[in-house]
């Protein structure tokens, strides 16, 4: 009895995946042992990374769950216990390859995650609210995304992802919260209640590459940067860190937005990135009787892809206009991104529009290396 039923419980495990990595519990080394008494009973013992693991609930309850779906196996009973730092550094050394490589892993020659950083002149045209939108439409789709909060003061993307749990650390390997499948980290799930960060630009650049070295995404398809707006201390940090790193340029319709998003986007030509696009967001707003109000008047995204594609040197395409909604922004404060919670909806689907364009755009293997030199 206890044999035959090895190989379905086997099979039913491999399908446990662990909430942070991402990964079938049987392959991250997290089986100790299952023991399957002849009368169906199966006593399963899971190694967690750390004692403290907040995910330990759930992966109690997906084994139960996955067990129990086995026919035949009449009662499941989990004991969690924890990895010695034998069995962690053989963990790391899995998920970092050989000698747990260090550095900036989508700056590996072979690195195919395509990394984009959503950028803009001014504040408040939604940068945030696009970046969330454009990562879960991905993932929705099956890719694999993350999302690095890079606007270090101003911080939001956990609350519009509607996460509130810590990162689990590892050792000095940080594993990042995942909400609808995307992988998010931000310094807002380092600092205890509202306070505020009051860090200079170095710090900030720090932050930022500890964000890229320490925090284990794994083999992500896009990678997503939210930017603070303007062209300070941490655009130019992005630019060091991730030279590769697209820009996507967010603006309003309106004319003054514009040439301000245009030094935003201008930034790449000085620091020899790409300018992936111009997403024009709250575009118009819908009115009752079909009609449209253009609040913030029109034109501004085709201004701005026609003036950067000068500047760069390169056609940059207008990748979607994204009308107003209230939804959207009800999406955000409740943590339920509008493209997931109401994909009916005109502003959903613009930025689904955008997320497919992203997602057809070749996987470059070419870095391109940074064209900031001394003088
Ligand atoms: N298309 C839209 N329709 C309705 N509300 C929107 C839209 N886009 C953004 N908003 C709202 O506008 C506000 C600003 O958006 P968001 O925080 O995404 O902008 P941001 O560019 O990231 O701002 P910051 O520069 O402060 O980081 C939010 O309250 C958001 O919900
Ligand atoms: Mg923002």
């Amino acid at each position: 009895m206890s044999t035959s039923l090895a190989p379905a419980v086997n099979a039913a495990l491999a399908t446990v995946i662990d909430p942070e990595l991402r990964r079938p519990i049987t392959e991250l080394g997290m089986v100790d042992s299952v023991e399957i008494s002849d009368d169906g009973a199966v006593h399963l013992s899971v190694l967690l990374t750390i004692a403290g693991c907040p995910l330990r609930d759930t992966i109690t309850k997906d084994s139960e769950a996955a067990l129990l779906g086995v026919p035949g196996v009449t009662a499941v009973d989990v004991e969690l216990k924890v990895m010695t730092q034998a069995q962690r550094d053989a963990l790391k050394e899995q998920l970092r390859g050989p000698g747990g490589q260090r550095g900036i892993p989508f700056n590996q020659p072979g690195s195919l995650t395509k990394v984009f950083a959503v950028a803009s002149g001014k504040g408040g045209v939604g940068k945030s609210s696009v970046t969330v939108n454009l990562a879960c439409s991905l993932a929705a789709q099956g890719l694999r995304v993350g999302i690095v909060d890079a606007d270090v003061y101003g911080f939001s993307v956990p609350a519009l992802m509607g996460i509130t749990q810590a990162p689990t650390r590892v050792d000095d390997m940080i594993l990042p919260p995942v909400a609808y499948g995307v992988k998010v980290i931000s310094i807002g799930m380092f600092v205890t209640g509202n306070q505020p960060v009051a860090w200079r630009g170095p710090m900030l650049h720090r932050a930022l590459e500890q964000f890229l070295t320490d925090v284990y995404f794994g083999d992500l398809d896009a990678l997503f940067l939210d930017l603070p707006p303007g062209t300070g201390d941490i655009a130019i940090s992005v630019a060091q860190l991730l030279p590769k790193a697209e820009i996507l340029v967010v603006t309003t319709p309106q004319a003054a937005a514009a040439d301000v998003a245009e030094r935003a986007g201008a930034i790449a030509t000085q620091t020899g990135q790409t300018v992936a696009g111009v997403i024009e967001n709250m575009s118009h707003l819908e009115m009752p009787d079909g009609g449209r109000m253009e609040l913030f008047g029109s034109g501004g995204g085709q201004l701005l892809t026609e003036r950067l594609s000068a500047t760069t040197g390169t056609p940059v395409p207008l990748l979607g206009q994204i009308p107003l909604d209230i939804l959207l922004r009800e999406g955000g404060d409740s943590g339920q991104p509008i493209v997931l919670g109401r994909p009916e909806t005109p502003a959903a689907a613009a930025l689904a529009g955008i997320a497919d364009k992203l997602a057809s755009r070749p996987r470059g293997l070419t870095g391109i290396s940074l064209g900031l030199q001394p003088r």
